[in-house]
């Protein structure tokens, strides 16, 4: 039986990976990290009575990690691990530095002492592109805009260096914006979907963001967790993007989202931090815009081209952007109804 190890299990990729490598039979172990709240747990829950096996560790401290990789002796590793939230990188800029550059470095040497052989996946991203204008592909020149990129930058990097020096099996999976239902609530999709439910069920009355006008290829995370599976099963060590192809704006999915439980809105055209949107039927704000939601720097465009991954991997997303908008809707319409 193939064992899987992967750090982040707790997160809204991690728990679908999971999910989908049990489903293909493997045996799953999960890094955790302590916290005071045994809900950090909640999207593993069901896996929890068994299926997986969890121990404690912290990207931060690197005896953890190679103690984890010499107990568990896995054939592929998947490095999702990472403090994820580009706005708040800009807040806990070391941190970050640590957790998504340094952290992938003591994991590669833990893999590189202990499990030699193993097959490496690093959780890379569309925000390494940053300013570059689309369509991004693994050809494009990166160029971060924020604490997070720069430190993915490193962990990028940091695997081709590994794959380039000791020949091992560490591959890039460079993916574009991927949302769900598990979608953590401070980011953009989720925050919007969760107050559209909570909207129309009367528990609040508007919602504040940021810039409207970022444009992201958005799909859904079961899809990404089977592409990146497929990046370790292919015949080399490579880096691959995965994307759908298709950017909307933040305002296209806010729009998409009040349609979808049939409140109309509209904008007093301003496209300025003066916008304000009403509620169509009573005339009250229901979407203002705060400052503190915008970024030190933005990264405007997104949108991958993922030729590469369909070509060699035989991959492409199957959720739509109508069908992710709706399914997390739905969702969080049950969540709060
Ligand atoms: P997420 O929901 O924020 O999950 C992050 C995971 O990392 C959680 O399990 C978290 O644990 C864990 N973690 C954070 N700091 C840690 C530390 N110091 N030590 C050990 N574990 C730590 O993120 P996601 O959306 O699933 O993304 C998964 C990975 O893909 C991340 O590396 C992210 O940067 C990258 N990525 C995501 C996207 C996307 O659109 N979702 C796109 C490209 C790349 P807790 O549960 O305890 O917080
Ligand atoms: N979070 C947030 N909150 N973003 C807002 C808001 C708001 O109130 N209002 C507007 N935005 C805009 C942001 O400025 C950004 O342009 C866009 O919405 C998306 O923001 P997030 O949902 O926070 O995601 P992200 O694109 O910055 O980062 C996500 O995708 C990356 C891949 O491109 C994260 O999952 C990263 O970990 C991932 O690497």
């Amino acid at each position: 039986m193939k064992r899987a190890l992967v750090t982040g299990i707790t997160g809204q990729d991690g728990s679908f990976l999971a999910e989908h490598l049990i489903g293909l039979g493997y045996e799953v172990w999960g890094l955790v990290r302590r916290s005071s709240d045994t809900r950090s747990c909640d999207r593993i829950r069901e896996l929890t009575d068994g299926k997986v096996k969890l121990r404690y560790g912290d990207m931060c401290d690197s005896a953890s990690l190679h103690r984890i990789v010499g107990e568990c002796k896995p054939h592929e590793i998947y490095n999702l691990a990472a403090q994820s939230h580009v706005r708040i990188s800009s807040d806990i800029p070391e941190y970050t530095s640590t957790v998504n550059g340094t952290g992938v470095i003591s994991l590669l040497e833990a893999v590189r002492n202990l499990a030699p052989e193993a097959r490496f996946y690093q959780a890379s991203t569309s925000e390494l592109f940053g300013s570059s204008p689309p369509p991004q592909n693994e050809e494009t020149v990166m160029h971060p805009r924020s604490p997070y990129g720069v430190a993915k930058l490193h962990g990028y990097w940091s695997v081709i260096n590994m794959r380039e020096s000791y020949g091992m099996f560490a591959s890039n999976g460079i993916l574009f914006n991927h949302e769900s239902e598990r979608r953590g609530e401070n980011f953009v999709t989720r925050k919007i979907t969760r107050a559209v439910a909570r909207i129309k069920l009367g528990k609040q009355s508007s919602l504040e963001l940021g810039n409207m006008d970022a444009l992201r290829d958005w799909g859904h995370a079961k899809d990404y967790v089977a592409g990146m599976h497929l990046i370790l099963q292919h015949d080399r060590p490579d880096d691959f993007v995965l994307a759908t192809g298709i950017a909307r704006s933040v305002r296209e999915f806010v729009e998409t989202a009040f349609a979808h439980v049939g409140i109309d809105i509209e904008s007093n055209g301003k496209f300025t931090i003066d916008e304000v949107y009403h509620r169509v039927d009573t005339g009250d704000p229901i979407i203002t815009i705060n400052e503190a939601f915008y970024r030190p720097a933005e990264v405007d465009y997104l949108c991958g081209d993922a030729s590469k991954a369909k070509e060699l991997l035989g991959w492409s997303p199957q959720v739509t952007f109508e069908q992710l908008v709706e399914k997390m809707v739905v969702s969080d319409l049950n969540l709060e109804g």
